[in-house]
């Protein structure tokens, strides 16, 4: 119940999904959750579910000023951040995506959320937690470690997160900031996004969650509250002697 006791973080794409999850798990373990996301009346909503612990920003996270606006809500209702979850990510836009399909406005739509917000977060995170210490957990997936020829500027993305999350936690442990920094990387999980994948393999989201124990060791899709409690251990101090490591949460996925 006390893992986060007084801990404050900042979870982005906190409106659904992993996000959500996160920060309720995050709220039950004794923190105060800013939860930020570009669906207000999502974000709204779920924040007031999740009670007094909890508080909505609207943030987009690829723009600078955003990260500004965030980082200065969290200094002036806290005495500082110490956890952020680099987790608002988005899949695809449209059906085909191989390297023959994409097109470069789309390449660019996806590494701009996926990788420069990640990269404006860790920034803006390194900055407010530098003196102070802190967890940086960065959402990435099993699609930075295996191949993905039908989601080519997903998987590059990805893979960019994973990649990123190494010199911010060498650099920071080399300046003995005390700031952690870790990626996760999920197997295909029960969200919208999860939904949208799914969809995208024969276009019935039903059969393709169907088709997860042929494809899963562990034979069940991954539910938010799966990954949720992953972050939760690297947000923690229990994984204080863990940083530049990846999480892979993926049911057996990638060990086969
Ligand atoms: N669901 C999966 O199968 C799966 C698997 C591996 C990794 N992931 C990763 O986990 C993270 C969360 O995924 P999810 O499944 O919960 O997705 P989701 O689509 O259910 O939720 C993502 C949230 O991010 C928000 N968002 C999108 N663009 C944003 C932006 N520019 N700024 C701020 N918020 C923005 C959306 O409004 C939404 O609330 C993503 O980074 C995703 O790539 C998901």
């Amino acid at each position: 119940m006390d893992r986060l006791a007084n801990k404050v973080a900042l979870v982005t794409g906190a409106a659904t999904g992993i996000g959500l999850a996160t920060s309720r798990r995050f709220i039950e373990e004794g923190a105060h959750v800013l939860m930020t996301d570009i669906d207000t009346q999502a974000g709204e909503a779920a924040a007031k579910d999740l009670g007094a612990k909890a508080r909505f920003l609207a943030q987009d996270v690829s723009k600078e000023e955003d990260w500004q606006r965030a980082m200065a809500a969290a200094a002036e209702e806290t005495a500082g951040l110490d956890i952020l979850v680099n987790n608002a990510g988005i899949l695809a836009i449209g059906d085909h995506q191989t390297i023959e399909d994409t097109d470069l406005a789309h390449w660019q739509a996806i590494q701009k959320v996926n990788v420069e917000g990640v990269f404006l977060g860790c920034q803006a995170a390194v900055k407010a937690m530098k003196g102070r210490g802190g967890s940086i957990v960065n959402i990435s997936s099993v699609a930075a470690i295996i191949g993905t020829p039908t989601l080519a500027a997903y998987g590059a993305s990805k893979a960019a997160v994973r990649q990123l999350t190494k010199p911010v936690a060498i650099h920071c442990a080399n300046k003995d900031y005390g700031i952690r920094c870790n990626s996760v990387h999920p197997d295909p999980v029960r969200t919208n996004m999860g939904d949208e994948l799914m969809g995208m393999y024969g276009g019935n989201v039903d059969q393709g969650w169907d088709a997860i124990p042929g494809r899963v060791p562990l034979k069940t899709p991954a539910e938010p509250v799966d990954i949720a409690n992953c972050i939760l251990f690297l947000a923690s101090d229990e994984a204080r002697h863990v940083t530049g490591s990846e999480l892979v949460v993926d049911g057996g996925m990638t060990a086969i």
